[in-house]
């Protein structure tokens, strides 16, 4: 029997209890020294049945609770306990709802290239380079930031960096002297953003969490970096538009093509789609969640910690690292 919005209620239980799930999941898994406000709200969600009532009228993968509670605050949402910020948002869900539907989880974070710097070194002193799923583009810039493994320092070649990409480093980590030399740089996203346009910096800056304040510094610092020099962003799906942008590299040195935290969005015939186009396209380093790229998962010497990514180049495991590259633990070859 359909319920008022046509809905079989069957599916709608199932709805109700699949997106309770989801931010319990988001809460115990993401959240732990993270965010304790985005775990108070999320636990609040999970057992306010008017809450999730209204998060399911989104279609399914934009009930995700980092997109809800970033749209609520890009809207003025109170960083306060969950009663208070319940109430303000049953009361804007109309204005909340709309912006889920146009906007995307595009957290842009150049401290992932603490586990990619590394393998563009060990490729050569000198790349050109495309990121897919490419956001603003601060991941295409690894010969303008500063790093720090575990206490080894590496700086640009003109010296060092306003933005220093600190990780807790483990294993034979390839550090070289300086980051490589990209002499070209491009990204492909389905919906690049732009430093120069103020609503961009907005959202980019929102998909910060609230109390993670040396996050917020370093986008802030790596956009002014980028800023001053912005890339060729072309908009475009990953495996679609990846052939036209290769087209305008220049030859002479190594293409590499990274995708940092891009491929679990894609549909599984999406995601082997790219695999296929990017072999024979360049190198090609991969860095996202253990489970994203099982046939890659399965060379790992060892079994990954619960909640790793995996860094690999051209299909080959060569580290596992912390979502946003805060750790990173080198394979030993
Ligand atoms: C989590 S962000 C990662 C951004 C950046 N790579 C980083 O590591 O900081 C994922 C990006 O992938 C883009 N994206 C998602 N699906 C895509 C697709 N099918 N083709 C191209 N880009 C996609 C999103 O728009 C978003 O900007």
């Amino acid at each position: 029997m359909p319920d008022l919005t046509g809905t079989p209620i069957g599916q709608r239980t199932l709805d109700l209890a699949k997106t309770a799930d989801w931010y319990r999941r988001f809460r115990l898994n993401e959240t732990p020294g993270q965010s304790e406000l985005y775990a108070e709200w999320a636990a609040g969600v999970e057992t306010d049945a008017e809450v999730l009532a209204l998060i399911i009228g989104l279609p399914r993968p934009k009930r995700q609770p980092n997109l809800v509670f970033a749209c609520a605050r890009l809207l003025g949402a109170p960083l306060a306990g969950y009663p208070v910020f319940r109430l303000w948002l049953v009361e804007h869900w109309p204005a909340i709802a709309a912006e889920a539907r146009v906007r995307a989880t595009q957290t842009n974070e150049p401290r992932r290239l603490t586990a990619i710097m590394p393998v563009l070194a060990s490729i050569g002193p000198s790349v050109a380079l495309i990121e897919v799923g490419a956001s603003a583009g601060l991941c295409l810039y690894p010969d303008r930031y500063s790093y720090d493994y575990a206490g080894r320092r590496v700086d640009p070649v003109d010296g060092p960096s306003p933005v220093l990409l600190r990780t807790e480093s483990t294993g034979p980590v390839p550090v070289p002297e300086h980051p490589p030399e990209v002499v070209w740089r491009a990204g492909l996203d389905l919906n690049p953003l732009d430093v120069r346009v103020p609503d961009d910096v907005r959202w980019l800056q929102t998909l910060i969490w609230p109390e993670q304040v040396e996050r917020r510094r370093r986008l802030d610092a790596a956009m002014s970096i980028v800023r001053r020099d912005p890339p060729l962003l072309a908009a475009g799906d990953a495996a679609q538009g990846l052939e036209a942008l290769v087209a305008l590299a220049p030859t002479g040195v190594p293409l590499v093509i990274v995708s940092p935290a891009v491929l679990v969005y894609l549909a599984p015939e999406q995601r082997a789609a790219f695999t296929t186009a990017v072999t024979g396209l360049g190198r090609w380093i991969s860095l996202d969640a253990v489970g994203v790229l099982p046939q890659v998962d399965a060379l790992l010497p060892q079994a990954a910690e619960p909640g790793d990514f995996m860094v690999s180049l051209d299909g080959r495991p060569v580290a596992t690292c912390g979502p946003h590259g805060q750790t990173l633990h080198w394979i030993d070859a």
